[in-house]
């Protein structure tokens, strides 16, 4: 037998690994979907992106209440989305531009 515990940890941060980027493509996929139903183009809201504010600007935005109409997400959705949208803000390693399609 060739070190089998070196496989078993290897297979512990592939898993690691998928989960986390599972969770970001999650992010993502609901950004998209929650806060694209309305903001798109063509749509009853303008585009928007995360690189459009920094990331505390985001976070202010809705903590203080200034999205102009309800968006109906619920809190957990939105937490997720709002991690999505801070780790892809204006002043973040990776800045969105183009999630939402122009
Ligand atoms: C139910 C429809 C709806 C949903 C869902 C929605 N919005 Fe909006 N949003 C609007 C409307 C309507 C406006 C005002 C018109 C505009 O700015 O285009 C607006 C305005 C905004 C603005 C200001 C735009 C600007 O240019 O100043 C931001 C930022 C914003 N929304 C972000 C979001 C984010 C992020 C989400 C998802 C978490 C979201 N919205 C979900 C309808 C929605």
């Amino acid at each position: 037998m060739k070190r089998p515990y070196r496989r078993l940890s290897a297979g512990i941060v592939l898993g690691i690994l998928a989960a986390a980027s599972t969770a970001a493509a999650d992010g993502q996929a609901m950004f998209l979907e929650k806060c694209g139903a309305c903001h798109k183009s063509g749509g009853k809201a303008s585009v928007i992106n995360p690189a459009d504010k920094a990331g505390q600007v985001w976070v202010n935005y809705f903590a203080r209440g200034r999205h102009p109409v309800d968006t109906g997400i619920a809190e957990a959705d939105m937490k997720q989305i709002l991690d999505f949208i801070s780790s892809h803000a204006a002043d973040s390693d990776q800045p969105a531009t183009a999630v939402i399609p122009k």
